[in-house]
């Protein structure tokens, strides 16, 4: 049911990822050997979702490790350092990239009395935890979001935070597949999720997949569809949840939680606690990547559908204040909207 979109290849010498820019029509396995790849293959959306590029990272640094030739440990820390710096650069706002170079970093740091052989050794083993602990945190969600829904529930989700963003269940798709599993019969409905479509691509794609009974909306049709009571609950992803509970996801997230104020309906935000970053106090610290216009006025269509040369604002993520969450949900649980300190208690 999951497709493996990360991994090594047998020799290790490359890391090997389904391209997610060109899902659903064209299943295709890249490898990424070079430090330019592997930035671009992030940079480019071909390995997306928080967790993934987080997974991703791990395996892209220990392949690159295993090219480095430096006279002693602290020369080969410091090309280490030099190449995380460089991916951390790709994208800038899910704080997964970041939680995964820093933790392959201190893995070298570490061990770097070692032998080369076995230092490689953890670097591989360490990159293969995240990936691992990812699956396990996502069970966990899964679980713990599908309490929070009833059998034959209408449910709209925005991006995609299933497997192909993660490693196995996903986040916000977790519950629906794991609810899937045990014959809940949700009703999903996908927002297409503009500029980039991750909605319609990747989430219906998934959802299909699985045999979820998912229907494909525009963005524009969310509170439409809510105010016809279709939708008991919304469940989406998220890249960076901040100290005070406010969260960035991909753009029009925010948009979504309003909305489902307005018509009385839950909205949930799902992440594994590596989602959570304490260091960045509120939704205002967040830095939000802002891609290259043509994505909106060119990307996916047949010709471009703008008038050449219009300015373009493309903000690949938003915010969604905390307050209009109803719940976060992370493998160490459900916190309800206020926190008060439930969150410094279990993340810091
Ligand atoms: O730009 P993307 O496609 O990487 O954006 C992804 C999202 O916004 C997801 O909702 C988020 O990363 C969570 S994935 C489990």
């Amino acid at each position: 049911m999951f497709v493996e979109n990360i991994h090594l290849t047998g020799d290790d010498s490359a890391v090997e990822i389904l391209d997610q820019t060109l899902l659903p029509g064209e299943k295709r396995l890249i490898r990424c050997t070079a430090l330019e790849d592997m930035y671009e293959a992030i940079a480019s959306l071909r390995v997306r979702g928080a967790p993934a590029i987080g997974i991703f990272a791990g395996y892209a640094l220990y392949v690159l490790a295993r090219h480095i030739r430096a006279a002693d440990g602290e020369g080969f820390l410091a090309v280490l350092r030099e190449h995380a710096a460089c991916l951390e650069a790709s994208r800038p706002t899910a704080v997964n990239l970041r939680h995964g170079l820093r933790r392959m970093l201190a893995t070298a740091e570490q061990n770097i009395s070692l032998s080369r052989d076995a230092l490689l050794s953890r670097l591989r083993q360490e990159a293969v935890a995240i990936q691992e602990e990812d699956a396990a945190m996502n069970l966990e969600i899964s679980r713990l979001g599908l309490r929070l829904l009833k059998p034959g529930d209408g449910i709209l989700t925005h991006c995609n935070a299933g497997p192909l963003a993660t490693s196995r269940y996903g986040t916000a798709l977790g519950p629906i597949l794991l609810g899937q599993e045990q014959g809940y019969g949700f009703h999903v409905y996908a927002d297409e999720t503009r500029p980039l479509l991750q909605g319609a691509r990747l989430t219906a794609y998934e959802l299909r997949e699985a045999g979820v009974d998912v229907t494909l909306i525009c963005d524009s049709m969310a509170a439409s569809v809510m105010s016809q009571g279709r939708i008991q609950a919304v469940l989406v992803g998220c890249d960076r949840i901040a100290a005070n509970g406010d969260t960035a996801n991909k753009i029009g997230t925010c948009g979504a939680a309003v909305l489902a104020k307005h018509y009385g309906i839950p909205f949930y935000v799902l992440g594994p606690s590596t989602t959570v970053d304490m260091s960045t106090a509120t939704g205002k610290d967040i830095v939000i990547e802002e891609r290259d216009g043509r994505e909106i006025a060119e990307r996916y269509f047949v010709r471009p559908q703008a008038p050449a040369g219009v300015k373009t604002y493309n903000p690949a993520f938003d915010v969604t204040p905390a307050e209009l969450i109803t719940a976060i949900i992370t493998e160490r649980g459900v916190f309800r909207y206020p926190y008060g300190d439930a969150f410094e208690r279990t993340f810091l």
